[in-house]
């Protein structure tokens, strides 16, 4: 439906780094740009943008590609309409034929129910402006309330007339597909061949996604015996704890000035842009999700919230506080004067004062939390105590250490409590917290072990993966060293092949590191090493990756430059060489071509190979370097492995099969550990109920030995290739 040349226009108009920075806050890093993977969650950057290369790749997920291919991604869109929503962003043209009906109806309902959302809007827009109705009511409503012209088309505000049926009539009339209307939940069906609409005589809130398209509507009565809101139904283009209501107005502010605003209400985001503090958003009248909070760091790590200061504001705020904090957010509160709420507070004030006002007034959540929950209790010990252990359990929250440390040092000046017993308590609820996730994935791995799922999810029990506490515990016991060797083991392909690609099997996962996929699988059974050294070791291989990723771009495009210069040089020698045909030619040419990249293909291998040794092996740490070179060491005495082909491989062409198994043997290790600590501990309990529960963990563990040995068996049973 689009010609060629246009499309052509249109993927060299499209940068990538202009594409993906409209849903991923990028920072440069070398030739390279990186931000938070928009396809899975995560804390640390792992997406990498090449300008010059034009794609993006996830070195996590894998996920990435082309503008295009982003687009279609990240929007859930087709091809065709990701080049026009590239198109529209590069003022490109595109000439589309009227669509007959059979095509109408061949759209996807995805695409079918966006386009009549749009038309919706619009369709709202206009009666706002321009009909009597709309401006008398809906208009006049806005204005009241202080919006702006501006303000009110930034957000694309609208009035739906008071009339069963006026969008329906219109929408079938311009030839919208019925169904559309109701699946959109924009018209309910009248099961007569009509529909009426559901949101008339309100005023409407377009809900748009990241990228800007409508994918729902919040529309506010104006009269006062119906409810405040009618919202769209969830749909397979709406589904409310994934969006945040001003998310598309506001995530350039967001980025600018690296902090958000958390609101409660769609007309608190829209007083506060109207105020110029246009880094707001809200959660759409739900209490704020998970999903939610990963959309917003996206953006930034920085985030006030900024509920009402009525008792059921300050519980969600609470609320929110514990969700964002495991995501390593920076969580502020500003509490608005009595009676107050953003939208209020932003009419009586200019933006000066409001910013001011900020300034002085936002303070982290442990400061909020003991405003909130000390003044009622003034001095009763009992319930101070209580309310120290809601903020224990708020700090337990936070991932990183470091943040963790300087809050626990803050709580102990503020309430006076040792900082050496919240250390403690801390710590206490983090393995509370683990043992609680791990309790959560074990019900999900036996519900879908119950479903018949894929093997590969087991999960090994390791509840303590706060590295002290295993180290601590299990050095004081026998058993932790047993487990080194298998540390070691893995350690050691690390070390030696931490950087090459690894790919398993024929699974589409392709090009991550070695390292990665260590990593993540480490990550998924919440495994550590135990070993001092060894943890050391890892977590430097880990800071390595991001600059390893910019140094092999750099290296690419020298290795480029270089094959061309080569090229080049090779063809001249060619046309001076006095040869007969030109087919004697071509073949030299071929033969060229086919030197000059083996050799590039060759020095990258290698470059990816030796990086992380290179490093690693001249360490400032002492312990670090030894312990790299004593693993480096045995490339050479055991690299060679005997095949049934008869072929000699060395252990780099088995990783795929060598890596997972020494995951594997360490897993089964750990659980060996386990099993004798229960027996253990068996032997020693008198209780009867405790003696219950260990034994029926003991049998877990042995199934899940069992389990493991399986795959593990069928692995080592059908090598690839
Ligand atoms: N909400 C809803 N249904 C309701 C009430 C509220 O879906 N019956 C959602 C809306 O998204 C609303 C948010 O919850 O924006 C917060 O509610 P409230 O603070 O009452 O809404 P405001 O948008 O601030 O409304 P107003 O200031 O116009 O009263
Ligand atoms: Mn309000």
């Amino acid at each position: 439906m689009i010609d060629n040349t246009t499309v052509a226009k249109i993927l060299d108009a499209a940068d990538i780094v202009e594409v993906v920075s409209d849903f991923v806050s990028l920072r440069r890093r070398g030739v390279n740009y990186v931000g938070l993977c928009p396809f899975h969650n995560e804390r640390t950057p792992s997406f990498s943008v090449s300008k010059t290369k034009g794609i993006c790749h996830c070195f996590s997920c894998g996920k990435g590609g082309s503008p295009v291919n982003f687009i279609m991604e990240h929007e859930q869109l087709s091809y065709y309409e990701a080049l026009k929503y590239l198109a529209k962003k590069y003022h490109i043209e595109i000439v589309e034929k009227e669509l007959t009906d059979e095509e109408r109806a061949e759209q996807t309902e995805r695409e079918g129910m966006l386009i009549v959302n749009e038309f919706a809007t619009q369709s709202f827009e206009d009666n706002l402006f321009n009909i009597q109705e709309g401006r008398e009511i809906g208009l006049s409503y806005f204005y009241e309330r202080g919006f702006s012209d501006n303000i009110i088309k930034k957000f694309r505000l609208g009035y739906s007339l008071d009339n069963s049926n006026s969008l329906f009539k219109m929408a079938v009339s311009k030839g919208y597909n019925k169904n559309y209307l109701f699946k959109t939940g924009l018209c309910v069906d009248d099961k007569r061949g009509g529909g009426y609409d559901r949101f008339k005589g309100r005023v409407v809130f377009p809900v748009l996604n990241v990228a800007g398209k409508t994918i729902a509507f919040s529309a506010r009565t104006l009269k006062n015996d119906q409810a405040k809101y009618v919202n769209s139904p969830e749909s397979i283009i709406y589904t409310k704890g994934n969006e945040l209501y001003g998310l598309f107005q506001a995530k350039h502010a967001i980025v600018k000035h690296n902090k958000c605003y958390l609101v409660e209400g769609n007309a608190d985001v829209v007083s506060m842009h109207q105020a110029g503090i246009d880094n707001t958003v809200a959660s759409l009248g739900t209490a704020l999700t998970p999903n939610q909070v990963r959309m917003i760091h996206r953006f930034t790590e920085n985030v006030t919230i900024m509920y009402d200061g009525d008792s059921a504001g300050i519980k969600a705020a609470f609320k929110a506080i514990n969700l964002l904090l495991p995501e390593g957010i920076n969580v502020r509160v500003l509490l608005l004067p009595d009676g107050d709420d953003p939208d209020s507070f932003a009419k009586k004030h200019n933006s000066t004062e409001f910013l001011n006002y900020i300034n002085d007034n936002e303070v982290d959540f442990i400061r909020f939390m003991k405003r909130m929950l000390l003044d009622e209790v003034k001095n009763d010990p009992i319930k101070r105590a209580s309310v120290v252990g809601d903020v224990i359990t708020s700090i337990s929250l936070i991932p990183f250490e470091i943040q963790r440390s300087i809050y626990t040092k803050e709580c102990s000046e503020l309430f006076g409590v040792d900082e050496e017993i919240l250390v403690r308590e801390i710590a206490k609820k983090i393995n509370q917290n683990k043992q609680k996730e791990y309790e959560k994935k074990q019900r999900k791995i036996s519900e879908e072990k119950l479903e018949n799922k894929r093997e590969e999810d087991i999960i090994v029990p390791i509840y303590n993966e706060e590295k002290n506490d295993i180290i601590k515990h299990k050095t004081a016991d026998s058993n932790a060293k047993n487990l080194f060797p298998y540390e070691k083991e893995v350690l050691k392909y690390i070390v030696k092949y931490g950087m090459t690609d690894f790919c398993i099997g024929n699974s589409d996962v392709k090009n991550i590191s070695l390292l990665t996929y260590i990593s993540e699988e480490l990550d998924i059974d919440e495994i550590t090493f135990t070993n001092p050294i060894y943890i050391k070791i890892f977590s430097i291989a880990k800071e390595c990756l991001n600059d390893f990723n910019t140094d092999l771009a750099i290296f690419d495009e020298d290795l480029a430059k270089d094959n061309i210069n080569a090229l080049k040089e090779g063809v001249n020698k060619i046309r001076q060489e006095s040869l007969f045909s030109i087919q004697d030619l071509e073949k030299k040419e071929k033969e060229l071509n086919e030197k000059i990249s083996a050799e590039a293909k060759k020095k990258r291998s290698e470059f990816q190979m030796y990086y992380l040794e290179k490093r690693l092996s001249s360490h400032i740490d002492d312990d670090v370097r030894l312990t790299t070179l004593e693993l480096i060491q045995e490339k050479h005495s055991l690299s060679k492995i005997h095949t049934k082909y008869g072929v000699l491989k060395s252990d780099f062409e088995k990783l795929d099969i060598l890596v997972p198994q020494a995951l594997y043997n360490w897993k089964d290790a750990l659980i060996q550990c386990q099993i004798k600590e229960c027996q253990q501990s068996l032997n020693l309990t008198k209780d009867a109920k405790e003696s219950a529960e260990l034994l029926k963990a003991i049998q877990e563990l042995y199934a899940l030995r069992k389990d493991l040995a399986q795959y593990l068996g069928d692995r080592v049973v059908n090598p690839k290739n």
